[in-house]
């Protein structure tokens, strides 16, 4: 495998390749990340990783310093999965100026759930996502379907540019006790990490809660309503146990509005969403319905 940390050198490198398949990370590999690699070997060759820690997807306040930077043994677990080239640019390399053309979601899209929370993460990811696919200009890229909101913004953002890219998702992965694979799970004490796989359980209960009020719907009571009433039960129940959650949502899969009754009832496919701090972690999670 080969390292290249210039823009330059990473196309001569990738001249006349034209069934790339990309995964861009932030580093500190885990599972998950791994499991990307081998869906983007099922969808082209050669299989190109990227390594890069986002300024601009980090708010004032958030973990851009202490993220975890682990490129020697990223690199390991990359070459073990048969990766051609990692591309891991410096800050300088990738924004040698200040990167004053951004790629702004739509609001509706960008500034709800996640974006909400976090102002200007999704430009962020845009910004960073469409400069290495044009670094990399792969056929196909992949992204975990953890990070959900994020993966619907690329697809459309892909779609409405025109980009020649295929977006692929990728399940999320899981510990044996239900702990969706993350980066930031390491930040996470003893006892936090016993705690955390509660939040996936408590999706799982709020799954079950909704496919029971939807097949028993009552005439007297619209069914977002009781939806919206599962919402907070949910966020009262995990709050009773420690944590602070952002948000626990039940949204339509096609757009992540907040379903209508009309909606419901017409069967629209669902998705609940939820992001939670346990202590100082910020976790995300979501639940097909
Ligand atoms: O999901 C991530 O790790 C990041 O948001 C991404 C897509 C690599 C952009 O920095």
């Amino acid at each position: 495998m080969k390292i290249v940390t210039d823009i330059q050198e990473l196309r001569d490198q990738l001249r006349g390749q034209n069934r790339a398949s990309f995964v861009p990370t932030m580093g500190n590999l885990h599972e998950g990340h791994l499991s990307l690699m081998r869906i983007a070997r099922q969808h082209g060759d050669p299989v190109i990783a990227s390594i890069f820690v986002n300024r601009l997807q980090f708010g004032p306040h958030e973990d851009f310093d202490q993220y975890p930077r682990t490129l020697e043994a990223d690199a390991e677990k990359l070459e073990k999965e048969g990766v051609y080239v990692l591309f891991a640019p410096s800050e300088k390399v990738l924004y040698p100026e200040p990167q004053e053309y951004r790629v702004d979601p739509p609001k509706q899209l960008g500034d709800i759930l996640e974006g909400e929370f976090r102002p200007g993460f999704f430009k962020g990811v845009c910004t960073v996502v469409l400069k290495l696919f044009s670094c990399v200009q792969p056929r196909v890229a992949v992204f975990g379907k953890k990070d959900y909101q994020q993966l619907m913004i690329i697809r459309q953002m892909a779609h409405q540019f025109a980009l020649p890219v295929e977006i692929v998702a990728g399940e999320t992965i899981r510990a044996d006790d239900g702990l969706a694979l993350s980066s930031r799970n390491a930040y996470l004490s003893e006892a936090e990490r016993t705690e955390a796989p509660h939040l996936q359980t408590s999706l799982q209960e709020l799954r079950h809660a909704v496919l029971d009020t939807m097949h028993h719907a009552s005439p007297m009571k619209p069914l977002d309503q009781s939806l919206h009433e599962l919402e907070k039960k949910t966020t009262d129940a995990l709050t009773q146990r420690g944590w602070q959650p952002d948000y626990i949502a039940i949204r339509k899969r096609t757009d992540l509005l907040a379903p209508s009754n009309e909606d419901l009832l017409a069967k629209k496919e669902l998705v609940i969403l939820a992001a939670a701090k346990l202590g100082k972690t910020r976790l995300i999670d979501n639940l097909e319905v």
